[in-house]
């Protein structure tokens, strides 16, 4: 991976920002360098690491990156400037579960790391913002291995484990799914195309 992106990890790292986790990030490079998409939405742009590794992996592609964290978007957008890539990233400050209500555009891959328990109800809004053919992929979906574990969980983040179990079988049924045992788990979601 390009330096200067393993000195945005390290940052995160250091000041407890929670990124992509290293095999994830790896994976999402290599995904996005093949497919080359030309109109990419992010939710959970965090410090821009996820959204710098998109617009490198894929040179003519603009970015849509949603977040709330008014200081994380801050210094998202001093790295996007670094990176020389700010030209082509628009930065939506607010609840993405709110802003995608409204949002106009049609992409052709949308990247979903922004709050674990929203992914259920986000999933109709971002289904049609996203063009046919095109990509999502979610991170944590299989947030530490609680939501393939078949118990019922009785800790602080049930409501999350059980939306995310509830999440993975409504985007199996709407669009054509392949998960990853990466990092935190990686959903795959493929709009298919209409005939
Ligand atoms: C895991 S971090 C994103 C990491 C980033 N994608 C990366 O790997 O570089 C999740 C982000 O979602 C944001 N977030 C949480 N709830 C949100 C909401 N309701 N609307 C928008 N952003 C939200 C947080 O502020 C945080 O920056």
């Amino acid at each position: 991976m390009d330096s200067r992106l393993e000195a945005l990890e390290s940052y995160a790292r250091d000041n407890s920002i929670p990124v992509l986790l290293k095999d994830s990030a790896e994976f999402l490079e290599k995904l996005v360098a093949s497919l080359k998409p030309k109109n990419i939405l992010e939710i959970g742009t965090a410090i821009g690491y996820s959204g710098s590794i998109m617009l490198l992996a894929s040179p003519e592609a603009k970015l849509t990156t949603i977040d709330k964290n008014t200081s994380s978007l801050a210094v998202a957008k001093q790295n996007f400037e670094k990176l020389g890539v700010y030209d082509r990233v628009k930065i939506i400050e607010g609840d993405a579960t709110e802003v995608i209500k409204s949002l106009e555009g049609e992409f052709d891959f949308i990247f979903l790391d922004g709050p674990k328990a929203q992914y259920l109800a986000q999933l109709p809004y971002l289904e049609k913002l996203l063009l046919s053919g095109g990509s999502l992929l979610a991170d944590n979906v299989l947030f530490k291995g609680w939501v393939k574990s078949g118990v019922y969980p009785k800790h602080k983040h049930r409501t999350t484990i059980l939306r995310l179990r509830e999440f993975l079988k409504e985007a199996s049924l709407r669009l054509d799914c392949t998960l990853y045992e990466i990092g935190d788990g990686l959903l795959l979601a493929k709009k298919i195309n209409k005939k």
